[in-house]
């Protein structure tokens, strides 16, 4: 059976930096505090207008393409993780398909927030160790900077987000010192609300106190999203990131470890760590826990904020585009998220 390795790698950050000064024209809020609990400096905001989560998905899945020496037209099966799509629906992938005049090919979209890159690619390694698929694309893009409340209310969130996009196009290798060596997925749903964007959804809690039976006719097309709900703020995200930090700090270890046992490897023998950009504390947490040294970690959260599913392609890309991936070395993807959902991946670069 072959292995998927990655074949090209590519990345977009929007021109549009904003600083954590910047974000004091807005909040009650300092660059000491945002430095000192997240390490984050600035963050890219991708153009109002002009840019979305698919077209930054476009420039990253240009450059990948063209590294790995193939053309959009030979890319086989599309995979797009993201939890800020264009759309409500349809998924960003057919998006992609259409603004890269790519052939009539499969597009699935992957909500799984910050682990969501994570799990595109054991979805892509399936397919390729089944030879079902030769190039397939995965991508991850947010645009993050659409939907946060830059008020005073809601900078606990809102400081920590920034937008781009990651991707890379996975091909099949007969190469036994080459590619993905396991992935590891997992998800415990007890606490999904503690981080989560409640609405548009189709949950009952904002009816629960109603009477279905009374409430007038004019109400029911505001099921989805009433006017109350954005007076309310309730139109963003929620996260208690003390909850949050609690439950990251164990898992992001616990599924490197579970990679590295699987393979009979140590953490010593990771030449490369590309973490999840949660939060610069959690990184260097799960370094010390792992007693890894600061070569064997990228973090680039400092400039570019949180930016969920595509935290993972960005770091990757930029951490071999500073030539600190070689041929050979062994590389561990891992990523934690809102689900709560956690994953690793194995690969030798
Ligand atoms: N600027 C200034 N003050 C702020 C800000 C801000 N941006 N945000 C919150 N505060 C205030 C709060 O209002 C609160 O004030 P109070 O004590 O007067 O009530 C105080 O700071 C402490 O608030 P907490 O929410 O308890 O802040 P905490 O010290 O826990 O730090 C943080 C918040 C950085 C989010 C932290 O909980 C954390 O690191 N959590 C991990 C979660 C995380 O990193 N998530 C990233 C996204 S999820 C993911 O990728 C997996």
């Amino acid at each position: 059976m072959p292995r998927s390795k990655i074949a090209g790698i590519g990345m977009y950050v929007p021109k549009n930096i904003f600083t954590n000064n910047d974000l004091t024209k807005y909040m009650e809020t300092s660059d000491a505090w945002i430095q000192e609990r997240t390490g984050i400096k600035e963050r890219r905001y991708a153009d109002r207008t002009e840019e979305t989560t698919t077209t930054m998905g476009v420039e990253a899945a240009t450059i990948a393409i063209e590294r790995a020496g193939i053309t959009a037209q030979d890319v086989d099966f599309i995979i797009f993780a993201t939890l800020s799509p264009d759309y409500y629906f349809p998924g960003c992938g057919v998006l992609l398909q259409r603004a890269m005049k790519m052939k009539e090919i499969g597009a699935l979209d992957i909500r799984n927030q910050c682990s969501g890159f994570v799990y595109a690619i054991s979805v892509a390694d399936q397919f390729i160790k089944t030879g079902m698929y030769k190039n397939i694309l995965v991508v991850g893009s947010e645009k993050h900077s659409f939907g946060l409340d830059f008020s005073t209310r809601g900078r606990n969130v809102s400081v920590i987000f920034g937008d781009g996009a990651g991707a890379v196009i996975l091909q099949p290798t007969e190469n036994t010192n080459q590619g993905i060596l396991s992935t590891h997925l997992h998800s415990d749903g007890e606490a999904a609300e503690i981080l989560a964007m409640y609405n548009p959804g189709t949950h009952a809690n904002h009816w629960a106190n109603k009477n279905y039976a009374t409430f007038p006719e004019a109400e029911i097309g505001e099921m989805f999203m009433s006017h109350e709900m954005i007076d309310n703020a309730e139109n963003f995200p929620y996260m208690d990131g003390p909850s949050v930090f609690k439950k990251a700090i164990v898992k992001f270890p616990e599924v490197i470890m579970e990679a590295l046992q699987t393979n009979g490897l140590q953490t010593s023998d990771i030449n490369m760590l590309i973490p999840h950009q949660a939060n610069l504390r959690i990184s260097q947490f799960v370094q010390q826990k792992l007693g890894l040294s600061d070569n064997q970690v990228h973090n680039n959260i400092q400039k570019y904020g949180n930016t969920t599913a595509a935290s993972v392609p960005i770091a990757l890309c930029e951490a071999w585009e500073e030539g600190k991936i070689k041929e050979g070395d062994l590389v561990c993807l891992a990523a934690f998220g809102s689900g709560f959902t956690w994953a690793s991946a194995l690969l030798k670069w």
